[in-house]
């Protein structure tokens, strides 16, 4: 590994069965010449064929860690652990789950038995800490709109770390801190993030001497063909029209205020 690679790391976030998009990313990744990459958790859900991520992420030997999702998978849980409490959007995760779980092997269930909840590396000499809700819950959500400076501050104390990346919400965002720590969400790759859009995204991490910065790179796939695939394994046609519209359908009340407006539903 070269000095330009061993200072970038890629990081994934929520693959929710998208098994297009996670092509197209680690096609990107390659290209980009970019040596580490990392999956913040949540393998399965939403979309359709969960057992083709697998070898995917195996054959680009992705460093992954478990997500709710892969949790619940992992120990034969009754629900993926998103926490709704709205009959439509319960309704609508259950589908989903139980799709999910009729459709990933045993073999697959045990690996992710084997994924730890957090990683840790060091990347121009800072240290970071990948997660996937937050460094103390894995589901927790953490959105822009409603997440302060010091919350995020008392996380990298608590937690040492000089920089935290998670997933989990489906929307990307990130903030330098007062203390000059980086705080990112990575977004995902499983499902657009309700901006009209249907292309989703991944994070590249940068050292560059002392300091870590981050950079949101699109991932354009053919979100029609996975629609197709989505409707042929007869999932809801909501989920359809989302990973082709760029509107969310379906989990529109975890959303805080700001980040509903800023959607069609
Ligand atoms: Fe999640």
């Amino acid at each position: 590994m070269n000095a330009s690679t061993s200072q970038q790391a890629a990081l994934i976030g929520g693959i929710y069965s998208n098994h297009l998009a996670l092509e197209a990313a680690l096609s990107d990744i390659s290209s980009r010449n970019i040596g580490s990459i990392y999956c913040l958790g949540d393998l399965g859900a939403f979309g359709p064929h969960p057992d083709r991520i697998y070898p995917l992420l195996k054959d680009h030997s992705v460093k992954t860690l478990a997500g709710n999702y892969d949790d619940s998978l992992a120990r034969n849980l009754p629900d993926c652990q998103c926490g709704y409490t709205d009959p439509r959007d319960n309704h609508f995760a259950r589908l989903s789950y139980q799709y999910t779980y009729r459709n990933t092997s045993e073999e697959n269930r045990s690996w992710l038995r084997t994924l730890p909840e957090e990683i840790r590396f060091e990347l121009a000499g800072r240290k970071v800490l990948l997660c996937h809700g937050s460094p103390r819950r894995q589901n927790e959500f953490l959105w822009d709109s409603t997440t302060p400076d010091h919350f995020l501050e008392k996380f990298c104390d608590d937690y040492q770390a000089d920089v935290i990346a998670v997933t989990h919400t489906g929307i990307k965002w990130k903030r330098r801190l007062p203390s000059g720590r980086l705080f990112v969400n990575v977004g995902v790759l499983g499902r657009p993030e309700n901006d009209g859009s249907p292309q989703v995204w991944y994070t590249v991490l940068r050292g560059m001497k002392d300091r870590v910065t981050s950079e949101f790179v699109p991932v354009n796939y053919d979100a029609e063909r996975l629609a197709l695939e989505m409707r042929e394994e007869e999932l809801p046609e909501e989920f359809a029209e989302t990973i082709e519209s760029g509107w969310w359908t379906t989990c529109l009340e975890i959303l805080p205020e700001k980040e509903r407006r800023a959607g069609r539903y």
